[in-house]
This record gives C-alpha cells, sequence and structure tokens, in this order.
C-alpha cells in the first residue's frame, strides 16, 4: 500500500471502537499490514459456506448480512465482519452482500492474529460481537 494511502487508513481507524485500545503505532501497522479492497452495490463480499479466510473492516459504505433469504444485520462505516472464521476454520456462516459501494479493509487470519491477538480489549470486543451476533442469528431464524 502506498505510505500515504497507510496514513489516512490509519487516520481512520482510530475511530473505530474495536479498536479503541490501540495505540497510534499499533493503528499504523494494522493499516499497512491489511488492503483496502472496493466493491460495487451488489457484490457478494463474502458467501455463506465459503473457506472464511479474512477479516473485514468497513471503510466506507454499506453491507447486509443475510442467511436462508433474513437479512439479520445492516453494518455501515466502522463496524465489522468475518470475525466469525477467524477463531475456527469453518465456512462462512451468512452472505455478506454490499448494499452501496463499499470500501473494506481486509486482514486475512494469520495478518490478524499476528497483529492483534496482544490486545485483550480487541479480543473482549470480538468475543461480545460473536456473542450478540449468535444471539440475533437464533432469533432471526426461529421466527
Ligand atoms: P463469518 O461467519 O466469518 O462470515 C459471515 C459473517 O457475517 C460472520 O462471520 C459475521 O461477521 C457476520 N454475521 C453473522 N451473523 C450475524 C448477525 N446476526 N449480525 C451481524 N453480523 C453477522
Amino acid at each position: 500500500m502506498p505510505k500515504g494511502e497507510g496514513e489516512s487508513v490509519a487516520d481512520r481507524l482510530s475511530a473505530v471502537p474495536l479498536f479503541a485500545s490501540l495505540s497510534p503505532r499499533d493503528l499504523r501497522t494494522v493499516a499497512s499490514t491489511g488492503s483496502v479492497r472496493s466493491f460495487a452495490a451488489g457484490d457478494t463480499i463474502v458467501g455463506k459456506g465459503d473457506k472464511g479466510l479474512g477479516f473485514y473492516l468497513i471503510l466506507d459504505g454499506k453491507v447486509e448480512v443475510r442467511a436462508d433469504g433474513k437479512t439479520l444485520a445492516t453494518l455501515g462505516p466502522n463496524s465489522f465482519f468475518g470475525e466469525m472464521a477467524l477463531f475456527e476454520e469453518q465456512p462462512r456462516t451468512a452472505d455478506v452482500v454490499a448494499t452501496a459501494p463499499s470500501r473494506c479493509l481486509v486482514l486475512s487470519r494469520w495478518e490478524f492474529w499476528s497483529e492483534l491477538a496482544h490486545d485483550p480489549e480487541v479480543l473482549r470486543t470480538l468475543m461480545a460481537a460473536v456473542v450478540g451476533r449468535l444471539r440475533a442469528t437464533s432469533k432471526a431464524l426461529s421466527e
């Protein structure tokens, strides 16, 4: 990633609740390790059942999380998805579809764990998200 772009992504990351406990140095490392990917409205970013390789932080845009014909969540800037596949090598639990032109910072599982596993607050926030999302998914699928 060009240096200027890495710096501006790092600035953006300081507003991300998941990364609130990281130092400016950590944020720069995360920004320069990940790659920024752009998606058009309608693109399926991850597909339910696919092998899960990466973690996605939304920089701009809007996505919908869908499973079994139901919309489980709408996520926007500073939210993340793909965290479930970080914890276990299992297929994606839902489709995530861009509903507006979107940009995401993408980290591979290996990059995520090597850059962020040292921070207990990041892990706690991730776990809280996973638990809340599981609860929401169970509720939506039982309705
Ligand atoms: P993963 O299973 O790796 O890929 C699909 C992603 O959709 C999943 O990680 C979560 O990030 C996200 N996801 C699944 N269920 C929900 C939900 N109920 N609310 C928000 N996001 C979800």
